[in-house]
Order: structure tokens, then C-alpha cells, then sequence
């Protein structure tokens, strides 16, 4: 007889201990085990207990393990959730089974041992029948759901609670996210104001009912927020930093002339749209779109032109504003030289814009559903012992679950977005298939999209300069998993597992429109490292920027105004602060959008940064060891950053490795 030294380790988590006897099987390449009891009256939570399987002969290599939990005489069928199992053979190997799932039925399930396997590579032929076996399951466990007509697909499921549960938040992550206005309202202590429909009377009134739950950046906001220059900062370095583009010649819709801007030094805008001193953002994704109605209220959302110059002192400034896309005697271009409230009602305008553009096209759709799609794909189509799985699902937690959430408690009918924004409704889903048809590859690889936007030398651009090293840095670490796994191109495309995932990707995330330039196939190695680069960090550093900052940006509401409820003026001298303060959303309008924010901006305390990995996918050395060393990395650009950040006055945090969470989570 030989004998099987089997750890068995469960995990840490709420609920995961079972009383229900477990057996495992050992399968190996030269036979295998009988179906063994793991002798425990009780397998807790977080314990590891070790067990020894006899066999009368060695089982030569393992290949796979069986488990099953089954119910026993009167205790309950309860859920069982092992992380991993390690096996030393009696030949003094030692064998890893990543699980991380939970076992809550009386099947068998199978599991592989942890070294990367790629689906040529299997020769044994119950590997290969596992293989088959799991996709075929994980097909019918992750459906593709048409959602709507021009949009990604999402996970079909009857909401978050009907998904996997090793997908769903954890315990702690759901009481802590209640994730309803209710809950935001209570914590920022507005409740009562939520059914007040009044206008606000006077900015200092906001402030007095405003007055809690501040972070340092939003009370800098609050006091700036009026200025020139900090309007312009926010297209740099607030939550919005991928609109801004450099300026060469101006769009023909938007004719600013000489007379109308001053520039300082005897220059005037066509020497400084030469020099490439001026700056764009345009909204033009939000025109023709109507805005929403909210409480019977008609609202407005314009589609504005904003132009921008990069003075001597390398400060950027805004010079000039037109609110609507197509130029009109009623659609004035406003100027920094006119009145005090022309030139605030005209940026409050863009702001409003910004709110609307930032929300459907920078953060929801091209951070959570597309990351929705990369996960979906990767479940259905690459197994758990592929190298690319391996990579992959650390990237992946919680997004399915909190974009079930999202659709129902911020865009469904009754969510927050529908009834409080100005963009709510079907407008947004409009505006986000217009979104995507314009969507490409190269504006989701930072270095493509800089280079693009011709933005790689405007000093003090935090969002660049954090993000292009983190691009880098993530990139290292890819390209060391997967060259370690992949030696040449043929291998790539002999990867019929690989193809299949990018594929998927391409006609259920960007509806096979191959203008987006979306890889269709990968036939270089350098192809999918790019890939895998962009995805992590789309579902990591992109969503954080994106994201984070919502409270600190929004969470003074005349600077995001989540909708307004007047029209734009068609001439100038037509504003003062009594119309400014009627343009505004109303009190209830307002303490929704912040309640929402509030909670949206929130770390939760189980928080995994990027680069940790708590989950043992890998067990080969090399992969293990890129994974420290690619924290180490991150570890170095964070003193970096905030060494830098010291010096700042508002200091630039959302890509501090430390507080980039390692997936689209919230
Ligand atoms: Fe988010």
C-alpha cells in the first residue's frame, strides 16, 4: 500500500463550514483511488486538516480530484466553500488543487491540478474529458443575455442573487453596500430632504444643508469650483480625464475667432492652434438626444464645445464656450470676459454634460459592461486550468454582481439614474449605443489613446503619468505570464479555447463591428499580451479613475449637476444668480444624486488592491513569482506617487496602486 498525504483548506468566509461528511477520489495517470471519506465530524471555516487516502499502488502523476459533500441522516445539506487541496505523493511530490468555489449540491465535482494547462496539452484523456465537462457546464451556468438593441451583452440572470454564489458579494461586502439611496441618505444624514421638491435658495443654503460626510478634494471643490483654472484642472485629473484632446485646427461647428479670445504675448489662436497650445472637449456624443422629464419637470442636457489654452505658465484655461453643437444666433459663444453669470451658467452647462458623458460612455460602459463582457467570456469559454483563467479571474470579482445591481437600482425604472438624471431613461441607453458604435481598441490602451488625443505633453496631467505606468507595469507582469506559457505564435493559434474567448468578445461585447478594430482572432503572442494588458487594466486602473472620485467631484452639486431644469440661455445678459439657482436640480434631485455618489466612491473592507492575489490560481514558480515581483512594482509607484503628491494642491490619488481595486467591484 502507498499513501496519499491529502491538506485540505477551507475557506475563510462566512458560512463556509460544513457538517456534511466529504470524499474525495484521487485521479492520477496510472489509475485511481477509491471514493474516501475525509473522516471529520466538521470541516470549518478557515481550518486546514490533513488526511491520508491509501491505494495499493502509486496513481503515477495526478491529474484530477473528485469531491463530493453529500448529506447526512437528519443534518441540513449545507454550503462548503475549500480553496485548495495539496496532495504529497508518496513519491514526495506535492500536488495543488485551486477550488475557490462553492460546493452547496451532493454531485461530484472535479478539479485540476493546478499546473497551467493549455487544451493541447492535454494528453491524458480524463483531463480531456474534464476539460470538455466543465465548459459544457459553464455554458449553461453563464448564458449571454441580450440586454438591448446596440448594446454589449450581459450575464443572463434573474438579478444578483440568482447568479453563482462564488460570484455574488461576500457577506461583509453586502452589509456593508446596502446600495440603496435609503442607506446613502441615512449616512450623509439627509433624510427628510428626499421628498423636498424646492429650489434651492441660495448657494450658501446648499451648503448649510450639505454640511456632511466632506472629503479634503470636495471641500476644495466647493471653494473653487467657480474658477477658470480649476474647471480646466477637472478635465485633466478629476473624474472625467478622457475627453480632453489636443486642438489643431477648430471643428468647423464651432467658430471662435481671434476678436473673441484673448491670449496674452501678442499671440493670437491661430499662431497657438500651430503651436498646439489649445485644447478640445467636445460633447458631441450627447446631441439630439432629448433629456429626461423628471417629476413632470422637462430637463435639459446640451451637448457643448469647450476650448481651452495652454498659457505660458502651463496653465490650462478655458476660453471660450458654445453649449450647443451646431453654431446659431441663440446659440452664443460664451466668453471669460462676459458677465460673472453668462460665463458660470455656460461652465455649469458643460459640467452637467461632463455628468452625462462621464457616467454612460467613460464609466459604465466602458468600464463595467465591457468588463461584464470579459468576464462572461472567460467563464463560458477558458477552463480553470488554462493559463488565461488563471490570469484572468482575480480581474473579474464582483463585477457580475454589481452590475446586476446596477441595472436595478440605478438604470432600471424605478433606479436613481432613470428618475433623477437628466440623461435617465431611454436616453441613456441611447447615448450609450451611440457610445459604442464610436467605441475603439486603441481608446482602451492608455498609450493609443494619449497618443491620439496628442496629450503626452501637457504638463501636470496626473491621470496620464500615473496611468501610462501602470499600464506598463501591468504590461510586465502579462508579458511574463504569458510568454512563460505561450513560446511562439503557432501556439497562439492552435488555442482553440483562447480564440473562442476573443471571439465572444468581439461579436457579444462589440457587436461584431469590426471598426472598432476589437481583435476577431489573436495570431501573435504580442496580440494577446496587449489584449490581457488592456483588460486588467480597464477592470482595474481604468474603472478606479473613473470611479473613485464621484464624492469628491460630485458630492458639491452645482459642480455635477446631475440634470438641469432650464434651458440654456440664447443671449447673453439673460443670467443672474436667481435663474442660476432655478437652473439647478432641485433639493430632493440633489440629495439623491449625492446619497448615490456617496455610496458609489465608498471602499469597502474587503478590498483587494491591484496586484494582491489571495487566491493561489498559479502553482508553477515562475507565475507565482511575476505575481510578487509585480507587487513590489506597484508597491514602488505608490510611494511615487504620493511622494509626488505632497507637493500638489489637490493631490492625485484614484491610480495610487493602493486604492486601484483589482477589479470593476462598485
Ligand atoms: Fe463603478
Amino acid at each position: 500500500m502507498v499513501d496519499y498525504e491529502v491538506t485540505v483548506y477551507t475557506g475563510d468566509r462566512l458560512n463556509s463550514t460544513t457538517l456534511n461528511p466529504v470524499h474525495i477520489k484521487l485521479v492520477g495517470t496510472d489509475g485511481e483511488s477509491e471514493r474516501m471519506w475525509l473522516r471529520s465530524l466538521v470541516i470549518f471555516s478557515g481550518s486546514v486538516s490533513t488526511y491520508s487516502v491509501s491505494c495499493p499502488n502509486s496513481l503515477g502523476q495526478l491529474v484530477l480530484i473528485e469531491l463530493d459533500k453529500r448529506q447526512f441522516f437528519l443534518l441540513p445539506n449545507d454550503a462548503w466553500f475549500p480553496d485548495k487541496v495539496e496532495i504529497k505523493s508518496p513519491e514526495r511530490d506535492i500536488y495543488t488543487f485551486p477550488i475557490y468555489c462553492w460546493i452547496n449540491d451532493s454531485e461530484t465535482h472535479r478539479f485540476r491540478e493546478g499546473k497551467a494547462l493549455r487544451i493541447f496539452d492535454e494528453s491524458n484523456s480524463l483531463g480531456q474529458h474534464a476539460r470538455k465537462q466543465e465548459l459544457r457546464q459553464r455554458s449553461v451556468d453563464y448564458g449571454w443575455n441580450f440586454y438591448y438593441s446596440g448594446l454589449p451583452y450581459t450575464i443572463k440572470a434573474d438579478g444578483p442573487t440568482s447568479l453563482p454564489n462564488e460570484l455574488q458579494f461576500s457577506f461583509t461586502k453586502t452589509t456593508e453596500f446596502a446600495f440603496t439611496t435609503v442607506t446613502g441618505l441615512a449616512e450623509l444624514q439627509l433624510k427628510g430632504l428626499d421628498d423636498n421638491r424646492e429650489n434651492w435658495e441660495s448657494l450658501d443654503n446648499i451648503n448649510e444643508m450639505l454640511r456632511f460626510k466632506r472629503t479634503v478634494v470636495s471641500d476644495y471643490v466647493q471653494e473653487h469650483w467657480k474658477e477658470d483654472e480649476f474647471f480646466a484642472y477637472q478635465f485633466l485629473n478629476g473624474v472625467h480625464p478622457t475627453l480632453i484632446q489636443r486642438c489643431k485646427t477648430l471643428p468647423k461647428n464651432f467658430p471662435v475667432t481671434d476678436d473673441m479670445v484673448f491670449i496674452s504675448d501678442g499671440s493670437n489662436l491661430s499662431q497657438e492652434l500651430k503651436e498646439g497650445n489649445i485644447y478640445l472637449c467636445d460633447y458631441k456624443n450627447l446631441d439630439g438626444f432629448p433629456a429626461n422629464t423628471i417629476e413632470g419637470i422637462q430637463q435639459y442636457l446640451m451637448a457643448p464645445l469647450v476650448l481651452l489654452h495652454k498659457r505660458p505658465d502651463d496653465k490650462l484655461m478655458p476660453i471660450a464656450i458654445q453649449l450647443k453643437q451646431t453654431p446659431a444666433e441663440d446659440n452664443p459663444i460664451f466668453l471669460p470676459t462676459d458677465s460673472t453669470y453668462d460665463w458660470l451658467i455656460a461652465k455649469i452647462f458643460v459640467r452637467s454634460a461632463d455628468f452625462s458623458e462621464h457616467q454612460i460612455n467613460t464609466h459604465l460602459l466602458r468600464t463595467h459592461l465591457l468588463a461584464e463582457v470579459f468576464v462572461v467570456s472567460l467563464l463560458r469559454n477558458v477552463p480553470m486550468v488554462h493559463p488565461l483563467y488563471k490570469l484572468l479571474i482575480p480581474h473579474t470579482r464582483y463585477t457580475l454582481h454589481i452590475n446586476e445591481l446596477g441595472r436595478i437600482r440605478l438604470m432600471g425604472p424605478i433606479g436613481v439614474f432613470t428618475k433623477f438624471a437628466g440623461s435617465g431613461g431611454e436616453t441613456l441607453m441611447k447615448i450609450m449605443v451611440s457610445s459604442l458604435s464610436s467605441i475603439t481598441y486603441r481608446s482602451l490602451c492608455l498609450p493609443d489613446d494619449i497618443a491620439d488625443r496628442d496629450m503626452q505633453d501637457l504638463p501636470n496631467f496626473h491621470y496620464r503619468d500615473d496611468g501610462l505606468q501602470l499600464w506598463n507595469i501591468i504590461f510586465k507582469y502579462v508579458q511574463g505570464v504569458i510568454q512563460y506559457y505561450y513560446k511562439s505564435d503557432d501556439e497562439i493559434q492552435l488555442d482553440s479555447e483562447l480564440q473562442t474567448w476573443i471571439w465572444d468578445i468581439f461579436k457579444y461585447g462589440f457587436l461584431s463591428q469590426p471598426q472598432t478594430g476589437i481583435p476577431q482572432g489573436f495570431t501573435t503572442v504580442s496580440e494577446l499580451i496587449k489584449f490581457a494588458t488592456m483588460l486588467v487594466f480597464t477592470s482595474s486602473c481604468q474603472h478606479a479613475a473613473v470611479n473613485s472620485g464621484q464624492y469628491d467631484y460630485g458630492g458639491w452639486m452645482p459642480n455635477t449637476p446631475a440634470t438641469l431644469q432650464r434651458p440654456p440661455p440664447t443671449a447673453k445678459g439673460t443670467t443672474s444668480e436667481a435663474t442660476m439657482l432655478q437652473t439647478l436640480p432641485p433639493i430632493n434631485v440633489t440629495v439623491q444624486g449625492m446619497a448615490t455618489t456617496w455610496l458609489l466612491s465608498r471602499e469597502t473592507s474587503d478590498f483587494v488592491p491591484l496586484g494582491h492575489y489571495p487566491e493561489d490560481h498559479f502553482s508553477e514558480e515562475i507565475p507565482r513569482q511575476l505575481q510578487k515581483e509585480f507587487k513590489v512594482e506597484l508597491d514602488r509607484l505608490s510611494i511615487t506617487i504620493n511622494n509626488r503628491n505632497k507637493d500638489l494642491e489637490i493631490p492625485y490619488t484614484y491610480l495610487d496602486p493602493k486604492k486601484v481595486e483589482n477589479s470593476v467591484a462598485i
